[in-house]
């Protein structure tokens, strides 16, 4: 038996405080009868509604993984390879919010949170993502305002983008770009490159919004918090 509060707020509808303001606004019905006392037990078998929807059992789970490169963002894979899932110790069903390429490292979010990772996806939503790409040569001025006002990307012209160069190597003739986009097309940032006749040599996503990789080395991962979680829907639904 556990507190009707923390059921409310292990399903991701609301924090605890907010739980307990639904259950005082009667908002909450257990087994159809609405329940205003705060503290109430509840079982596994009860049917628990808030606003007449049914709440989902299981606790949600969020997490921030700092990928390691030579590991696929899947749940499974047919060759046997090492899977995002499988670094994370989370008996839950979890899986990734988008994709990193095999190659790829950096931040990664992943969830059983299937509303939170459709409202992350969605290609309206605001949430920048920070890409740090080794490239091969030099871009020109013409080369990064194309990349920041978009290019080609199989027959679509991707939106608006930051581009910083942060480093240019003229001995190996390599260069480190910083670009931010908000789109998360397959092999984007890749593509865009490729559209300017450049090739990624190593790839890292630094950043998923004020989301950084602080503190987690390769393969190391963290919970994210219910007001990290929050702040990120609020940033979706920004236009
Ligand atoms: N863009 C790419 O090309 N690859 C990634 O892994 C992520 C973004």
């Amino acid at each position: 038996m556990e507190r009707l509060q923390k059921v409310i707020a292990n399903s991701g509808v609301a924090s605890r405080r907010k739980a307990e303001e639904l259950i005082l606004a009667k908002r909450v019905k257990v087994n159809g009868v609405i329940v205003t006392e705060l503290g109430t037990k509840v079982s596994d078998n009860d049917v628990i509604k808030v606003d007449d929807e049914e709440i989902s059992r299981e606790e949600k789970v969020y997490y921030l993984l700092n990928k390691p490169r030579g590991v696929i963002t899947s749940t499974k894979d047919e060759h046997g390879r090492n899977t995002v899932v499988s670094l994370i110790d989370e008996s839950k069903r979890i899986y990734p919010v988008g994709r990193l390429d095999y190659d790829t490292t950096g931040a990664l979010i992943l969830t059983n949170d299937g509303d939170f990772a459709n409202m992350m996806m969605h290609p309206s939503n605001n949430i920048d993502k920070v890409y740090v790409a080794k490239i091969e040569g030099i871009l020109l001025p013409s080369e990064i305002m194309s990349l920041k006002n978009g290019v080609v990307v199989d027959g679509v012209k991707t939106s608006k983008a930051h581009v910083k160069v942060k480093k240019i190597d003229k001995n190996t003739n390599t260069s480190i770009i910083e670009i931010t986009i908000h789109e998360g097309r397959n092999h984007q940032v890749k593509k865009m490159f490729e559209a300017v006749s450049k090739k990624v040599i190593k790839l890292k996503r630094e950043k998923i919004a004020f989301l950084d990789l602080k503190g987690l080395n390769s393969g190391e991962y963290r919970k994210l918090s219910h007001k990290e979680i929050s702040k990120l829907y609020v940033l979706a639904k920004e236009k």
